[in-house]
């Protein structure tokens, strides 16, 4: 058993804290808000097929390991009390002119050639599965598999499994603070700050996200994730069983910067509005801003820094699919065990190896 130091209380630290105490392991988490940041903003994509683009291939791998997870994960956590919402009803994406349509054939092309079934559909084939799709859309691809889960409840969930993990409601900015045996970076955006091998290789990537409710007469939400390339832009589209859609999400470099834009907020309204004409009447019931984890090349960091400092931080697109994988690697290396090898690529010591080039 360790005296175990989490820092970060987002979908990642709450996992690991969760996993780790339930092991055994005395666990004390520090976030000033838990349960808030990137992750109460988050879409809930589980959606490594979907996210997948040629060269990102272990990037892949490493997400369908974790959704394999995802199951017994929220079976787990639903045990503890609460229903983490995981959706099962996958993924269409869809294009609508030929650009959009050159790009999904390069996705479907790619993730054929890796052995992947996809699901090529025609315009109607798509508004059969999704009635509410414009009549301009060309194309698409059925992804059954791609899930989604409702982050906030996710995130409830967590908090409530958290049995005997110790909240401490501050930052920690100085880790020669910390008297641990092990100690855990799951600060997300702004772990680059907490120690000098991630300095750099951790960055904010801003993304603009917003939640809407159909009114008395609308049409009603799709049933799956719904995901569009409109002008280059990506979308995303995700119901919840409150019947909330959450549309996301912008993506750009802006530093710590947590505003919401009116550029960013017209662009996935018109792109949305492209794929599912019938959001214009819906309600916009928020407008929020948020920080993803980016890392230098869309794989996290997980693994040791050093003796006893692990980093679990730079899932960029990916915190919520990752979050099962994440936690049993690190929960197995407290144990003083070995990790599974999926989880290998995705060690810090990549960049030891590109300081030493
Ligand atoms: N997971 C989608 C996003 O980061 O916007």
């Amino acid at each position: 058993m360790t005296e175990t130091v989490v820092i970060g209380g987002g979908v990642i630290g709450l996992s690991i804290a969760w996993r780790a105490a339930a092991r055994g392991h005395r666990v004390t988490l520090y976030d000033p808000d838990p349960g808030r940041g990137a992750s109460w903003l988050a879409g809930g994509m589980l959606a490594p097929v979907t996210e997948a683009w040629p060269g990102e291939e272990e990037v892949l791998s490493l997400g369908e390991e974790s959704l394999r997870r995802w199951p017994s994960f929220a079976r787990d956590l639903a045990a503890e009390g609460v229903d983490p919402g995981l959706s099962e009803h996958g993924t269409l994406v869809v294009a609508l002119d030929s650009a959009d349509a050159a790009h999904l054939d390069i996705l479907a092309g790619f993730l054929r050639s890796l052995g992947r079934a996809v699901e090529q559909v025609s315009g109607r084939e798509a508004r059969r599965a999704e009635p509410g799709v414009a009549g301009s859309v060309r194309s698409g691809l059925l992804v059954p598999g791609d899930l989604a889960v409702d982050n906030r409840k996710l995130l409830h969930s967590l908090r409530r499994a958290c049995h005997g993990v110790r909240f401490v409601h501050e930052t920690v900015t100085d880790l020669a603070e910390i008297r641990a045996d092990a100690v855990v970076l799951a600060a997300g955006a702004w772990t680059g700050r907490l120690h000098p091998l991630l300095a750099g290789a951790v960055r904010p990537l801003k993304g603009e996200i917003l939640r809407l409710r159909p009114r008395r007469g609308c049409l009603p939400p799709p049933k799956r994730t719904l995901r569009a390339v409109v002008e280059g832009r990506p979308i995303y589209l995700v119901p919840r069983a409150n019947g909330e859609l959450v549309l996301g999400a912008t993506q750009y470099e802006a530093g710590f910067d947590e505003t919401v834009t009116a550029k960013g907020v017209r662009e996935l309204l018109e792109g949305a509005e492209r794929v599912l004409p019938g959001l214009a009447e819906y309600e916009l019931v928020e407008m929020a801003a948020g920080l993803r984890a980016g890392s230098v090349d869309a794989l996290p960091f997980v693994g040791e820094l050093e003796d006893g400092v692990f980093a679990a931080t730079g899932h960029h697109r990916n915190g919520l699919l990752l979050a099962p994988v994440t936690a049993d690697a690190v929960v197995a290396w407290l144990d003083g065990e070995p990790a599974s090898e999926e989880i290998l690529p995705a060690s810090p010591g990549r960049l030891l190896k590109k300081e030493r080039v």
